[in-house]
């Protein structure tokens, strides 16, 4: 049975340093909260992000590999803040896009996700494995500060021109196997990419190059360095413990595995350790651990990971 403290552990040594650099704004949070929640059905963890003007909160999924947040523009994306940077940019070269997009002279009347001279990035669906051409969009996106004093969390803070994927629907399709949580809108990546929510949150609000992530049935994500004072007078980053995460040569996070421990008891294995192993949140049902022979392959709900 899963244990939420070695279950809390395991995913609490997910501490990441993140390059970037860092620019000013007038009011410094040292971190950010975003509560997480497992959807029962699907086992993913979906998020509430609020974007565009005015404020609409939505659910995301939270993609820990992922490289930017993505999301569903039709049919109504409706925003007084949305633009979409044109062809030869700084954003579009910060976000890797080699698209330049134009829109079909079906569709005469510019909208969010379809305009001429925007550049294009691949948005890709984790769980289904479909990717589509998406429109690299900016808009408003608020966060919530832990404040340093702070038994509570502070006011929402905005971030202006905040950089994501403006994707077709037809991304958030599903299938019989291929099921997302219910009103999900889209994936938010907290890949190792310049333009990934983690990386985005720190350069644009000073914020340390860090973040951890919690994955209980509720969770939270944190961005910045502690104080991590989520409940009153409890500072959870005295409480972590640290891991380096090492990216892979396909640009995503793996950590290595010394030992595995489920209900106290060691998995023998019959690799040698220490092993590196690609980590993920968006594998359905449950977290596995892969790279490991056959037999050995382990569901990670209540075991612990020491690195
Ligand atoms: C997201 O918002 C909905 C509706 O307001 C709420 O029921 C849900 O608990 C929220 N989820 C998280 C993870 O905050
Ligand atoms: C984009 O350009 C094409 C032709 O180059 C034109 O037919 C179409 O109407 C333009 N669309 C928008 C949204 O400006
Ligand atoms: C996932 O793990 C939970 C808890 O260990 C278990 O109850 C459930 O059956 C597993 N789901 C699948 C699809 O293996």
């Amino acid at each position: 049975m899963a244990n939420s403290s070695l279950y809390l552990h395991l995913f609490s040594t997910l501490v990441l340093t993140i390059i970037s650099s860092t620019q000013g704004q007038q009011f410094k949070p040292t971190s950010l909260v975003l509560p997480i929640h497992k959807d029962p059905t699907t086992q993913l963890h979906i998020a509430n992000i609020t974007q565009r003007t005015p404020k609409l909160s939505l659910p995301f999924v939270i993609d820990l590999n992922g490289r930017f947040l993505w999301e569903n523009c039709d049919p109504r994306y409706r925003s007084s803040t949305y633009q979409a940077p044109r062809c030869g940019s700084p954003q579009c070269s910060l976000a890797g896009a080699r698209a330049c997009l134009t829109c079909p002279s079906s569709r005469p009347r510019p909208r969010p996700g379809c305009h001429n001279n925007t550049c294009g990035v691949t948005s890709i669906n984790p769980v289904s494995h479909i990717s589509a051409l998406s429109e690299l969009a900016e808009d408003t996106l608020s966060v919530r500060p832990i404040t340093n004093s702070g038994s509570n969390t502070g006011p929402p803070l905005t971030v202006p021109r905040f950089l994501f994927a403006c994707a077709p629907k037809s991304l958030l399709k599903q299938t019989k196997t291929n099921v997302l949580p219910k009103g999900v809108q889209g994936f938010a990546g907290l890949g190792p990419t310049s333009i990934a929510l983690p990386t985005q949150l720190s350069s644009r609000l000073g914020l340390h190059r860090k973040f951890a992530i919690c994955l209980d049935y509720d969770g939270i994500v944190l961005f910045g360095d502690g104080p991590y004072i989520v409940l009153p007078g409890i500072d959870i980053s005295k409480s972590l413990s640290y891991t380096p995460l090492a990216i892979t040569r396909e640009g995503e996070y793996s950590i290595g595995i010394i030992s595995i421990q489920i209900n106290n008891k060691k998995v023998p294995l019959s690799t040698t350790l220490p092993i590196t192993t690609k980590i993920s949140t968006v594998i359905p049902y449950n977290f596995t651990v892969g790279h490991l022979q056959g037999r050995d392959t382990i569901l990670c709900q209540g075991a612990q990971i020491r690195a």
